[in-house]
Order: structure tokens, then sequence, then C-alpha cells
């Protein structure tokens, strides 16, 4: 049968190995690299060579790997059987797709579309298109990988598995990847054939490349660099993937514009947004859902999630932005402020020392050190409203809810309980008394019962 050329694309994601190394209550595929689970990193790829569908093939007893995949399908593969069987469970969902089905592993999420791409293209470039493209590799070390067997022709006649292979075999430094391009239209019955009469007594994927060059149907490869391939099989692993993930999102936040003093010490999230010019000092972590606007700079030591950065803010050293937090042009977060669903008007300042939450602070206003928004009376929060040009005095307790109106003045020290008007100043300390002399009398006095207490111990020495 003539394979046809098609650029619709399908994808399968092979995600029901237990992960046993792992040593985890959670699936493998659902530990996450830079803030998300691996298994989507895999379906990012899929998407971006623009795949009509998508299965993933879980366990049985993965059904949080169902809810995070969505809306892409999943199937169930009841039993471990091997890889051609975790692909055969896609049957009922990709039976009667024609185009290329491509095949990957939930736990290698640093696959790039463009070696999906490239594989694509090596498959359509053959008249009729290739039946199988098959991605290689050469890796430091092949050990248990299964190996390419290319002919002088530089065709793919064969895939062994390592525990099969002879010692000449072995010897080979082409290894299987695992990521397939095989044409939807053959990739089924191919698999049909495969048996588990083999070393491990699995189903494997990989012959079906020795059952297409049965039919005499075309098999090629490509290769792609290692660190594209890591897979994961326990933490080493996965904190191998975490680096090379950040090592690759740092240098794409540098290339479009980002200025990072340390990038190695800069963390930051699959979805992190940073504009032009954005300065990023040491030692700075982005959780999920950030987005920082141009030219803002934020300082050394700071942890922030769920935030936007206005253009031209200025944060930290040693603030912490959490969710809900929006910061607009100009603002200022300094040292030691956390900050939490609140908003600040343009130009805002909170240098010092403060917690700002379930709060609207319009522009121009400025918190003094030691400035507690009170949001939280044990069951409820409650929102702090702050006019714009207000001016919040050193050690002030705003009780929420509350409101403290345009441009009003709060003393230092006070605990707001109360709607402050605009342009009014509110102080709530005690009033301040001054005793002329009496700083000087008690000195004196102290003085004294020292000096007395020092001569009796004189004495007795
Ligand atoms: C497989 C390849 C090998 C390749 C290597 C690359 C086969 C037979 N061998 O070997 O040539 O060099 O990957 O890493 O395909 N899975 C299921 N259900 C199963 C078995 C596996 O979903 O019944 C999933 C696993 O979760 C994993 C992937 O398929 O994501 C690969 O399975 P694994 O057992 O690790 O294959 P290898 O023996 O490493
Ligand atoms: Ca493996």
């Amino acid at each position: 049968m003539a394979s046809k050329t098609t650029s619709s694309v399908a994808a399968i994601v092979l995600a029901a190995g237990k992960g046993t190394r792992m040593k985890s209550a959670v699936p493998k595929v659902m530990h996450e690299v830079a803030g998300r689970p691996m298994v989507l990193h895999v379906l990012d790829a899929v998407k971006a060579i623009g795949a009509a569908r998508a299965v993933v093939v879980i366990g049985p007893d993965m059904p949080e790997v169902g809810e995070v995949v969505r809306p892409f399908e999943t199937a169930v593969q009841q039993r471990q059987l091997g890889t051609a069987d975790a692909v055969n469970s896609a049957k009922a969902a990709l039976g009667d797709f024609r185009g290329t089905v491509f095949i990957l592993y939930g736990d290698t999420p640093l696959i790039a579309p463009e070696t999906l791409r490239h594989m694509l293209a090596a498959r359509e470039r053959t008249k009729p298109a290739t039946a199988i493209v098959v991605l290689g590799f050469r890796p430091e070390e092949p050990g248990a990988y299964g190996r390419l067997i290319v002919d002088r022709s530089g065709a793919l006649t064969a895939i062994v598995e390592a525990k099969d292979a002879t010692p000449a075999e072995l010897k080979i430094a082409l290894c299987n990847s695992g990521v397939m391009a095989v044409d939807g239209a053959l990739l089924w019955e191919l698999l049909e054939k495969v048996d588990n009469k083999n070393a491990k007594g699995e189903y494997y994927l990989t012959d079906i490349v020795a059952l297409a060059r049965k039919k005499k149907l075309r098999c090629g490869y490509i290769e792609a660099p290692e660190k594209q391939l890591l897979g994961v099989n326990d933490r080493v692993d996965l904190a191998k993937a975490e680096a090379a993930l950040q090592d690759r999102l740092r240098r794409a936040a540098m290339a479009s514009g980002v200025t990072m003093l340390d990038p190695a010490s800069v963390f930051l999230c699959w979805d992190t947004r940073l504009g032009r010019d954005v300065f990023i000092g040491p030692n700075v972590v982005f959780g999920p859902e950030v987005i920082v606007h141009d030219g803002a700079e934020i300082r050394a030591f700071c942890h922030l999630h769920g935030a936007e950065v206005g253009p031209g803010a200025l944060v930290g050293p040693y603030a912490r932005l959490r969710p809900g937090t929006k910061l607009g042009p100009n603002v200022h977060i300094g040292n030691f402020v956390e900050c939490k669903a609140a908003l600040l008007g343009e130009g805002a300042k909170a240098n010092h020392l403060a917690y700002v939450g379930d709060a609207e602070v319009g522009a121009k206003v400025n918190i003094g050190a030691g400035t507690i928004t009170a949001n939280y009376d044990g069951f409820f929060k409650h929102k702090t409203v702050i006019g714009k040009g207000a001016s919040i005095g050193s050690n002030t307790v705003l009780v929420a809810p509350v409101k403290v109106g345009d441009g009003a003045l709060i003393g230092a020290n006070s605990t707001i309980t109360r709607e402050v008007s605009p342009d009014a100043l509110a102080v709530t300390r005690a009033e301040q008394r001054e005793i002329p002399g009496a700083a000087k009398r008690y000195r004196e006095k102290k003085l004294a019962e020292k000096a007395a207490k020092g001569k009796a111990k004189d004495g007795k020495g």
C-alpha cells in the first residue's frame, strides 16, 4: 500500500508507565518542569505543529492526568504490555485518522516543535511518503536504548532493543529516542502484526519498522541533540530536565531583550512573560502567571507569582508579589514588602516592610514603612481602598474593610478602623506628653544607684 502525502497531523503521547523510580504517589507525567506537568510540555510541542488531535495513553488509575490534559483525549491502557500495546490503546480514538501520527513519550518534556517539523518534512520529502520516520540520537551512554539499524542507502531497516541486540549491534551509536512519525493509514495494521517473542516478553513498538520493511515500505530517521530527548525516570532526571528547560527559558528571555545579571540564579516558569528592557537581578524566582512589562526592574531576591508588574516599575530587593497583584506603571515596591490581590495605581510606593493584601491603592499613594492591611478577621477577607495621592504613615494598621479618601493623610502608628474622608488627617495614637527635665533626673538617680552598688561590691572583695 502506498502511503499518501498529507500535512494533517495527530499525536499519541504514551504515559501509562507507573514511573516506579520516581517513588511518588503522583503519576510520573504529572511532576512539574518549569511549573507545569511534564506531559503538558509534550502537548505544547504537539500543539505547536498544529496537530488536529492528540490522545494521551494513561494507566487505569491516573484520572488526574486525564484532567490536566483536557481538551485532549485520553485512552486507558489496562495492562502495560509494551509500547506497541500502549499505542494500540489509542486505536478507538485515532483508528480512522489518515494523516501523520506522531508517537511521543509523556516523560520526555524537552522535545522541540522544530524537531517534529523536521520529521514531518522528512516523511513527506519522498514519493510516496516515508512510512515511518524515527527520531534518532547519539547519547553519551547508549546503554539500554534501542539501536537504529540503517542500510547503505541510509534507509532504516529495523530497531533492535538493547536486550535483544548482538554485541555488534550494541556497538551502534545511533539510538532510538522513541519518537516516531508514522503513516496513519498503516500504523494500525502494522501494530496487529507485532508479537511479544523477545527478551522482555513485551509488545515492542519498535518492531513496526521491520514489519513495514517486509511490506517494502520505506522507513527513515532524522537525528536530534540528546538534550531534547532527556527522559525523566527519577528525581535526578527531573532536576536535569528542569535545569535544561530553565536554560532554554532564560536564553529566550534574554534574546527578547531582558537583562539578567546572573541568569543561572533566576528561575522562570513556562508562562513567564517579560517585556523589553526588563532588568532582573540575581536570585529571583518566578512562579506561574507572571507578566512584567517593558522597562521594569526586579531586583535581587524577589519571589513573584500570579502578578503583573507595570512598565517602569521597581520591585525589590526582597519583595514578594503574590497572586492577584497588579502594579501600575512606575510603582515602587521595596524590601520586605508583600503584596497579595493588590492593585497599585501609577507611581504608588510601598518602599519598606509592608503587607498590602486585598487592597486597591490609588495613583501616587505613599505607604509608609511597617504598614499592614489587616485583611482577615479570622473568618473572612476584607478589602482596603486607598484613594489617590493619600499618604499612609509608618506602622499604620488599616483594619479592613476600610476606605481612605483621596489625598488623606494617616499619622504614623495609627489603627484605622473607620473611613477617612478625602484630604483629612487621621491619627489614632495617644497624644504626646512632655515632662520637663524628667530624663535628666531619672538618669542622675540611676547613675547614683549604680555607683552605690559598685562600692558595696568593692568593700566585700
Ligand atoms: C523505549 C524503546 C527504545 C528507546 C527508548 C527511548 C520500545 C520497545 N523501546 O524503550 O527503543 O530507545 O524507549 O527512551 O519501544 N509505556 C506505556 N505503556 C507500556 C510501556 C511503556 O505507556 O506498556 C510508556 C512509558 O510510560 C514511557 C514510554 O512508553 O513513557 C517508553 O516506555 P519504556 O518502558 O520506558 O521503554 P524503554 O524500554 O525505555
Ligand atoms: Ca525508558
